[in-house]
């Protein structure tokens, strides 16, 4: 599909959406006099991450004490038939990202309530979900609709009927999404955002997250080294980080 068609479908696909018109709004500035804001400190941040930065494998055993080798084997089935609805899936989306680096923040802040930004196959909801069913908790997500590729319908399409019990997820842009969360549920043992890339976004959703985050939580972000948005978020708050590298990207996590 060529960049104009799919930027066309894109616009009549929002008009038709009156709840998505803030967002519809939001865009329009994000991509014309905001443009610059995307990469904001993109410099700054790689190299501040890349001098820190350790393997998942590292992390997990540094913040939660925990050996993260058995999730492959524990979990190989339900990793295998996601892979398989994955692939037979008629539209595209990201793969999975650092889902031992979820699954044992979970694990490590015996979650019963869980929020993550950004769904897309629904990856990361599995890995959430595959220790709060343990729990009988809840994971509470945010996704916009896949609007360009008809893809609506997909949003989550490797997570298992059987979880899906656990799960609320919410369809607007996270602007709308999160306030009727935290009306939901108030408080998070872990924090997940994989969402809105561009630095305002992301700055305006870290202060929602963190204050709806408790004590001894887990504080995961994707993509940080897109713009400096996380590191500035850390450093003025005085949050010591640790940064994973992960398939040439950068995740940062904290325990609150
Ligand atoms: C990288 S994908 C998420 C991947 C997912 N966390 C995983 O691990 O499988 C990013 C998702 O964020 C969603 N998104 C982008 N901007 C958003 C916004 N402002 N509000 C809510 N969702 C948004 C997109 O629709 C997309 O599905």
């Amino acid at each position: 599909m060529s960049e104009i068609v799919r930027v066309l479908k894109t616009f009549v696909a929002y008009l038709k959406r009156p709840d998505l018109y803030p967002e519809l709004g939001r865009k329009i500035v994000k991509n014309t006099v905001n443009r610059g804001n995307a990469f904001k400190g993109k410099e700054k941040t790689n190299s501040w991450a890349s001098s820190r930065s350790i393997s998942q494998q590292e992390a997990i055993a540094k913040l939660f004490g925990a050996d993260s080798s058995p999730f492959r084997s524990a979990f190989s089935d339900v990793l295998k038939q996601s892979e398989q609805k994955e692939r037979a899936c008629p539209i595209k989306m990201g793969g999975p990202g650092a889902l031992e680096l979820i699954y044992y923040s979970c694990e490590f802040a015996n979650a019963k309530n869980v929020v993550e930004t950004g769904v897309a196959y629904g990856w990361s909801s599995l890995a959430a979900l595959l220790s709060l069913e343990k729990r009988e908790g809840t994971l509470y997500s945010s996704d916009m609709p896949y609007l360009a590729q008809d893809g609506d319908q997909y949003v989550g399409f490797v997570v298992p009927e059987n979880l899906k019990r656990f799960w609320k997820l919410f369809r607007f842009a996270d602007k709308e999404s999160l306030p009727k969360i935290f009306a939901d549920n108030e408080t998070f043992d872990v924090v997940h955002y994989d969402s809105d890339k561009s630095y305002n976004g992301r700055l305006w959703a870290y202060h929602e997250l963190y204050k709806h985050l408790r004590k001894g939580g887990v504080f995961i972000s994707d993509d940080i080294g897109d713009n400096s948005a996380y590191q500035d978020f850390c450093e003025a708050s005085a949050i010591d980080t640790v940064v994973v590298e992960y398939e040439g990207k950068y995740i940062g996590v904290f325990v609150k």
